[in-house]
């Protein structure tokens, strides 16, 4: 296992926008913290373009019928088909779903991407969140948050989670 300090990947699936414009704001503030973060847009990406991060943050909507924005879907695939992580392996993950109340399948994008993370052996840093672009506060009470695991996990390797 590397040394921290890690290095983290913030990706964003988005398809009208908005969640571009949410993972965009969080790479400032994570940059701000002087931590080590490459910002990506998700379109024709897959898992292992990111195997030499130890840190990936998510941040997507969701589309069709739960289903995850089309610059997404190839990543989402990839994660779906990889092999659980190795033992000694440690990966962290982080999640922010962004979605509409309306829809029957309120975020579910976020909700599959959380199983597949945990499935595949990654560690959350942080309780998902689901909710609306306009949940402005809520958004912002999430990010402070991260923001402080993050601090731990990517400078302190012993002082983060459990
Ligand atoms: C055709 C369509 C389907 C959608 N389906 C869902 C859905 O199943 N669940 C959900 O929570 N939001 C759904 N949404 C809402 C979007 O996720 C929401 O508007 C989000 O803010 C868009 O973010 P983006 O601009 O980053 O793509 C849908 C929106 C559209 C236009």
């Amino acid at each position: 296992m590397k040394k921290p300090p890690y290095k983290i990947a913030l990706l964003f699936g988005s398809q009208s926008g908005k969640t571009a414009l949410l993972a965009k704001s969080l790479y400032q503030n994570i940059l701000d913290r002087n931590l080590p973060c490459d910002l990506y847009d998700l379109e024709g990406k897959v898992l292992e373009d990111f195997k030499d991060y130890e840190v990936i943050i998510l941040a997507t909507s969701t589309y069709g019928d739960g289903e995850p924005p089309d610059n997404a879907t190839q990543f989402f695939q990839s994660l779906k088909g990889s092999n659980p992580l190795s033992l000694g392996e440690k990966k962290y993950y982080a999640l922010i779903g962004i979605g509409d109340r309306f829809y029957p399948h309120f975020c579910q994008a976020a909700v599959d991407f959380d199983q597949e993370f945990k499935d595949r052996g990654f560690q959350a840093i942080s309780e998902t969140f689901l909710g609306e672009f306009q949940e402005q506060e809520l958004i912002e009470d999430w990010t402070s948050n991260l923001l402080y695991h993050l601090d731990f996990i990517v400078l302190n390797q012993t002082s983060g989670l459990e």
